[in-house]
């Protein structure tokens, strides 16, 4: 296996194990008994994408255990996010915490999200078992990273636009018309507009005289 692909599936590894972390805290952050629902959802898929990823290891003959330095970098900023949240929820602001929580999956998944689109086309160029093990694990994830990124983004706009007292759209757009592209999640954000029933709380505007 060359090099760099094996220093991406290590990055990609510890991306789910960081992934695990972020959500197990992010969960007690979700006010909101959707996105709730939404996230264990998600706890539970990140914990197949590790185990999938563990059984590619397997495959291969690779270390599980070895460390590299991307991924002492991906384990940094998993380690990072989780701390944010914690911050976060001390300062006993529940609506703020549940933005950060949000904002801290995005980050996560972003790199997630890039790790399998990665793995996806690093796998069209192998051959024999590298390329069987590549593939059938990108099959299997690739559906799941793009709704834990694109979703979660449309979350966190909503919950912010709430927040300040803006009319939202929650569930957001994405999850209403189950998001799984790009272009989907574009199409999503400009359909916002007509599906706004109006903010649930925040300053009202001024009466007129
Ligand atoms: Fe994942």
């Amino acid at each position: 296996m060359n090099e760099q692909i094996e220093n991406l599936l290590y990055e990609a590894y510890e991306t789910e194990l960081g992934g695990i972390q972020v959500y197990t805290n992010a969960v007690e952050c979700a006010k909101n008994d959707d996105l709730k629902e939404e996230w264990e959802k998600y706890l539970e898929q990140t914990r197949r994408h590790e185990e999938i990823l563990r059984n590619v290891f397997e495959t291969l003959g690779m270390d599980l255990e070895k460390d590299t330095p991307g991924r002492r970098i991906v384990r940094h900023h998993g380690e990072g996010l989780v701390k944010a949240i914690e911050m976060a929820r001390n300062e006993g602001d529940e609506d703020a915490a549940q933005i950060v929580a949000a904002e801290c999956i995005v980050l996560a998944e972003t790199k997630d999200h890039q790790n399998w689109e990665l793995i996806g086309e690093v796998a069209k160029k192998l051959g024999g078992e590298e390329k069987k093990a590549l593939t059938e694990a990108h099959e299997e994830v690739e559906d799941e990273e793009d709704e834990h990124l694109y979703h979660t983004q449309g979350w966190t706009r909503e919950l912010w636009l709430d927040l300040l007292g803006q009319p939202a759209v929650l569930p957001p757009p994405e999850e209403k018309k189950d998001v799984k592209t790009a272009i989907g999640a574009a199409r999503a954000k400009q359909s916002r507009k007509t599906m706004v029933r109006g903010g649930r709380k925040g300053p009202r505007p001024p009466a007129e005289a």
